[in-house]
């Protein structure tokens, strides 16, 4: 059987040949060095993910002892208070809670009127790139452009920009499935840097209001209830970051398979396909997030077909879901017509992605404006993944036009 070594450099370099023995060999299978039961298949991700008895986290359920799991470590405490009431960190009733009045105020209608300025954004970034000739499209285009607009909508000073990617690439370090001290540490002294950050800009807020995202978590009520100030940090901290490393990692990642597919770059400059029905393809195969983890909080739950016990955590791989040829037609085919939005990369059930309508909009308005300004690109050398599995991200994108 194909083995599973996510710090395997041809692993990191293509995983789907892998992924896929691995899918056909079992729907679920036991990672040891993770202690972690790996989902292949797409008709079981699809579940798990919609499964009440499975959360994110086990706290409000369960002590750590109570799952014989160790406790936090405290040397991360700046790390875990800055994600203490991330929704991702929550399961209902507070997930319920604190969703409904974010839903309220970062609503898909709010998101549309936000076009104009993602349009300009994207026009002002790409003809600068389009008149060098040969640019990076990740640090050059993607990382600014994601960046400006996630903070545009959030009221968060552009200048700041550089100070917010330097604590989100610190911070999501955490989330690999392995990770060393040193960058552990770099994101807890991120965690508590981004945690004062925060909790001056809500300051600045209550004096200063405006119509722009923190002003209305700080001002959003449901029937008497409103977001704490700890809610109201650990939100807008996840919106920074969530807000921005994957739509760069989608736009590099997809660019990368338009460049090694012109069959498929030609059908968008010629107009067959829709910008946004590629942006469902450029998720779906090669997606910038390949794993999600979930507890099992339940006696009696299956995945797989296998009984799980309370405490156990399965691993859900979206990169093997996303080409399961049980639910997608010649699912290792790139076909930016496919248009099919059943793909699993934006999650599902509780802690479906609420970014979702920005993530489109930004990679959408993305291509529209490569496909019009340089139709011509060409990569100008062959890029390179990052060495880290969950998060999956070029190191650069070296591309030349004219
Ligand atoms: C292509 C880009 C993106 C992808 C692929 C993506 C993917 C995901 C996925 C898979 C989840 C669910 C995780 C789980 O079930 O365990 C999620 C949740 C979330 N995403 Fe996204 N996301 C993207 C962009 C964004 C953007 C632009 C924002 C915000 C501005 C955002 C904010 C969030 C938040 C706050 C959650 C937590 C929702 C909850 O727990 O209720 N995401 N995202």
């Amino acid at each position: 059987m194909a083995r599973f070594d996510p710090s395997d450099p041809a692993f990191i370099a293509d995983p789907y040949p892998v992924l896929a023995d691995l899918r056909e060999a079992a729907p679920i299978f036991w990672n040891e060095a993770s202690g972690q039961w790996m989902v292949t298949r797409w008709a079981d991700v699809h579940a798990a993910l919609r499964d009440k008895r499975l959360g994110r986290t086990f706290t409000h359920r369960y002590t750590h002892a109570e799952l014989g799991k160790p406790e936090p470590d405290p040397r991360w405490a700046d790390f875990e208070e800055s994600e203490r009431w991330s929704l991702l960190n929550l399961e209902p009733p507070d997930h319920t809670r604190i969703r409904t009045l974010i839903s309220k105020v970062f609503t898909p209608t709010s998101v549309a009127a936000l076009r104009p300025m993602v349009e300009s954004t994207a026009h002002d970034l790409l003809v600068a790139c389009r008149d060098r000739g040969r640019f990076d499209l990740l640090s050059d285009y993607a990382q600014p452009y994601s960046v400006a607009v996630i903070c545009s909508m959030l009221g968060v000073p552009a200048s700041d920009t550089e100070l917010l990617l330097d604590w989100s690439h610190a911070i999501v370090k955490m989330y690999e499935l392995t990770t060393t001290d040193e960058q552990r540490e770099a994101a807890n002294t991120a965690g508590r840097e981004f945690v004062a950050y925060t909790r001056a800009l809500i300051d600045h807020k209550r004096d200063h209001p405006d119509d722009l995202l923190v002003s209305k978590l700080v001002a959003v009520r449901d029937a008497g209830d409103r977001l704490s100030i700890d809610e109201i940090i650990s939100t807008t901290i996840v919106l920074l970051n969530a807000g921005h490393e994957a739509t760069v990692n989608t736009l590099g990642n997809g660019m990368r398979a338009f460049l090694h597919h012109p069959d498929q770059w030609r059908r968008m400059v010629s107009g067959e396909v829709p910008a946004r029905a590629a942006v469902e393809e450029m998720i779906r195969w090669d997606g910038p997030l390949q794993l999600f983890e979930r507890w099992v909080l339940d006696e009696g739950v299956e995945v797989a077909g296998r009984p799980l016990a309370v405490g156990d955590t399965i691993a859900m791989l979206f990169g093997s879901a996303n080409r399961d040829p049980d639910h997608f037609a010649d699912p290792t085919r790139f076909d930016a017509g496919r248009g099919d939005a059943t793909h699993v990369s934006f999650g599902g059930g509780t802690h479906f992605c609420i970014g979702a309508p920005l993530a489109r909009l930004e990679v959408e308005v993305s291509l529209r404006t490569l496909v019009a300004l340089m139709p011509d690109v060409v990569l100008a050398s062959e890029p390179a993944y990052h060495p880290t599995f969950v998060i999956r991200g070029l190191t650069a994108l070296d591309l030349a036009v004219g």
